[in-house]
């Protein structure tokens, strides 16, 4: 388990002053370019849930596209897209969420999730928790008389960076990590 742990934690890049100054960047690209580390992550997330009867896993674009899909097909889940405003064909229900500058948009499509879904979210990062947080009011996470209705059974993440306690954004609904960012 440690080993496992220690070699996704050594495989991600940090990179200083990107986007801009003052951030130190958690790269997940450099996880993926190791096999093994890339295997492990996934192969972590699937012992966890394969036997909590999750009917779908949300992935939250981008990196939570790469994340996502090999989890739910391990699992017998369906795979359900939140993405960024304007890319999705059919009708979508959308929800706004504050950035560092102005607001963003995630949408999901109408009918992807339905009352009585059990939801596993996934994502490669939470940061002040603003993304994570929109994902659970866009599918009920909060109160299952919201929006669709679904129950999130958790959040996923392969790294959270405990400064920024984008936890608490999460009502205190459960929250899995791999590596917490020092
Ligand atoms: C990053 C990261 C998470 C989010 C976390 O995504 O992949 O999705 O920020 O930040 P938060 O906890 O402060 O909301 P980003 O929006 O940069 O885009 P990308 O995944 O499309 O690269
Ligand atoms: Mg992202």
């Amino acid at each position: 388990e440690d080993h496992r742990l220690r070699r996704i934690a050594s495989s991600i890049r940090v990179i200083p002053e990107f986007p801009k100054p003052g951030i130190l960047f958690q790269d997940i690209t450099t996880l993926l370019l190791d096999p093994e580390a890339f295997r492990d992550t996934i192969d972590m997330f699937v012992e966890r849930y394969r036997d909590k009867e999750i009917s779908v896993v949300a992935g939250i674009e981008a990196r939570g596209f790469i994340f996502g899909p090999p989890i739910a097909l391990a699992i017998g889940a369906k795979f359900v897209p939140m993405r960024k405003p304007k890319k999705l064909p059919g009708e979508v229900i959308s929800e706004e969420y504050s950035l560092e500058y102005g607001t963003d948009k995630m949408e999901m499509h109408v009918g992807a999730v339905e009352a009585g879904d059990r939801a596993l979210v996934i994502d490669d990062l939470i940061a002040t928790g603003g993304t994570l947080a929109a994902a659970m009011r866009l599918l009920g996470g909060f109160s299952s008389t919201d929006r669709v209705g679904a129950e999130v059974v958790e959040c996923a993440c392969v790294i959270e960076l405990p400064e920024l306690k984008g936890r608490d954004k999460l009502g205190g609904r459960p929250l899995f990590v791999l590596v917490k960012a020092v």
